[in-house]
């Protein structure tokens, strides 16, 4: 049995226990967050230990692996605690707010016997993983556009740390690590980024921008576009297009010459979900990773490949000029 300890019990932290718990290879033993309020409540119903120091969890020798879901700047210092005590990691997206961050994590994690997940959900929703075996497959031949959107009406998150002084980060990272991650994961690594944003729909938000639109170079010489738009009316929505030598797939419509005088896409019946929860799907890829010796499939490093194409995004805003993506 792999002994869990979970940091931050708000949204993402719930989310994480119920999944560890459903976890028939995992016992969670201890949460943590640095309001009693919010832990002390689950930590007595399922009979856990209580920590109010995220140190006192990460040094705790009855702790195997730690979930760290607190607010997205904190995710450095607690995953390099938690990996310098030893402890696996299963550490919320984005994996860190900045490259250098991202980068002590990946060698702290290189240097270590530890297992790294970082949790880029959309990669363990089974309908991406559909549009990923579409593409491999060859259906499409070769890319040479791909695009992705994060549209989610922001509003009703626009509280705490995610509009505090110093936390609130950039929008270019935050919600825009899913669709890079996505085209990342699917067409190949990204090379440059030209950002365009405004900040016209929350302009109470204390972000830079509300509404960000950056242009890409893939590596292979493919162009692609990801849109970040978070004042919007209208529900949420993660879509996916990739344009290939021989198709073309937007979402679940699929067009290929690889099938003769078809006139139309196809729309195929794929499990497209107005929100992607997989975090089960995580918690047993990263106890699979453990069992079977092997790098968990969003590593740490993955992690930071997507947060540096974000980064190029936000540094391609303030410069108004493309910006190279950091190799790692
Ligand atoms: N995978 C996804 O799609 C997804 C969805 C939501 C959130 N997230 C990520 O999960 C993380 C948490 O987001 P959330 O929505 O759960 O936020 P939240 O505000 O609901 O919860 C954060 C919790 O962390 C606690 N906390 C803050 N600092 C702490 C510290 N130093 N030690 C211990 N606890 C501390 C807070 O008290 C709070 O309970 C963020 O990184 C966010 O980006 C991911």
């Amino acid at each position: 049995m792999l002994r869990v300890g979970i940091i931050g019990l708000g949204y993402a932290g719930r989310q994480h226990l119920d999944a560890w718990l459903q976890n028939s290879e995992a016992e969670v033993k201890v949460i943590c967050d640095q309001n009693e309020a919010i832990a002390r409540p689950p930590a007595e119903e399922h009979h856990l230990k209580y920590v109010k120091d995220y140190t006192e969890l990460v040094r705790d020798k009855e702790i195997d692996a730690v979930s760290i879901c607190t607010p997205d700047h904190m995710h450095a210092e607690q995953a390099l605690a938690a990996v310098q005590s030893g402890k696996h990691v299963f550490c919320e997206k984005p994996l860190a707010t900045n490259v250098l961050d991202c980068q002590r994590i990946v060698e702290a994690v290189d240097k270590s016997k530890v297992k790294f997940l970082t949790g880029q959900v959309l990669r363990f929703a089974p309908f991406f993983q559909s549009l990923k075996s579409i593409y491999t497959s060859g259906m499409l031949g070769e890319a040479f556009f791909a695009e992705s959107d994060y549209i989610h009406d922001l509003r009703p998150f626009l509280s705490g740390w995610r509009c505090g002084a110093g936390t609130a980060g950039d929008l270019t990272l935050s919600g825009g690590c899913h669709p890079v991650d996505l085209l990342r994961w699917i067409v190949g690594e990204i090379d440059e980024v030209y950002a365009n944003s405004n900040k016209l729909a929350l302009k109470e938000a204390p972000f830079p921008a509300d509404n960000i639109l950056l242009t890409l170079k893939f590596r292979s010489g493919a162009t692609g576009k990801v849109q970040i738009t978070t004042g919007c009316r209208r529900p949420y929505a993660l879509n996916l297009s990739v344009y290939g030598t021989k198709g073309t797939l937007m979402n679940n419509k699929l067009y290929t010459e690889d099938i003769r005088l078809l006139e139309d896409f196809i729309d195929l019946p794929l499990p497209q979900k107005a929100q992607y929860q997989y975090y089960d799907k995580e918690t047993e890829e990263l106890v699979s990773a453990i069992k079977e010796d092997r790098e968990p499939s969003v590593s740490a490093l993955e992690g930071a490949r997507t947060v540096a194409v974000c980064q190029a995004g936000i540094e391609s805003a303030a410069r108004n000029c493309p910006v190279k993506v950091f190799e790692f």
